[in-house]
């Protein structure tokens, strides 16, 4: 089983960006977790990061291309405005699960919109780096459970 994580912009800075809302460990850090609990579940974990839409949405695209079976995603501000990474995880049709390391519904009002959720199997937030962990889980079981 193949598992990509997703981390969109921003989060490159985690474990010295607001660490009262997002922790202090870093994006490394995060990633060797995910590899190790993928081990764990019978999965390879591979991570991904970029600041920009169009790169995000291109490696959505290759990640299919070479065989992918779902992604965790973390697509961060662009959870909330971006229509292109929303239609590229559609596009690709992989499952998915979103994940925020804060509780995005207590926080500001733009925050609360996501353009990934309606598609997602499910979403995690505010957890921390467990968000991600539990999304991971998440998303192994409902792949073991579609095949
Ligand atoms: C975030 C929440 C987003 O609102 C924010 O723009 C981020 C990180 C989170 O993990 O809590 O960059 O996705």
């Amino acid at each position: 089983m193949n598992i990509e994580v997703v981390h969109g912009p921003n989060l490159n800075l985690l474990g010295t960006r607001e660490p009262g809302i997002y922790g202090r460990q870093t994006l490394a850090e995060i990633d060797l977790q995910l590899q190790a609990h993928g081990r764990e579940l019978g999965a390879r974990v591979r991570s991904f990061q970029s600041n920009h839409e169009g790169e995000l949405v291109d490696f959505i695209h290759r990640s299919a291309e070479q065989g992918v079976d779902g992604f965790v995603v973390n697509a961060a501000a662009y959870t909330h405005t971006s229509v292109a990474i929303a239609d590229a995880l559609s596009g690709v049709a992989r499952p998915y699960v979103e994940v925020h390391l804060s509780n995005v519904f207590a926080r500001e009002r733009f925050r609360h919109r996501s353009y990934l959720a309606a598609g997602a199997v499910g979403v995690v937030s505010g957890f921390g780096v467990d968000s991600y962990l539990l999304g991971l889980r998440a998303l192994v079981d409902h792949l073991k459970r579609s095949t």
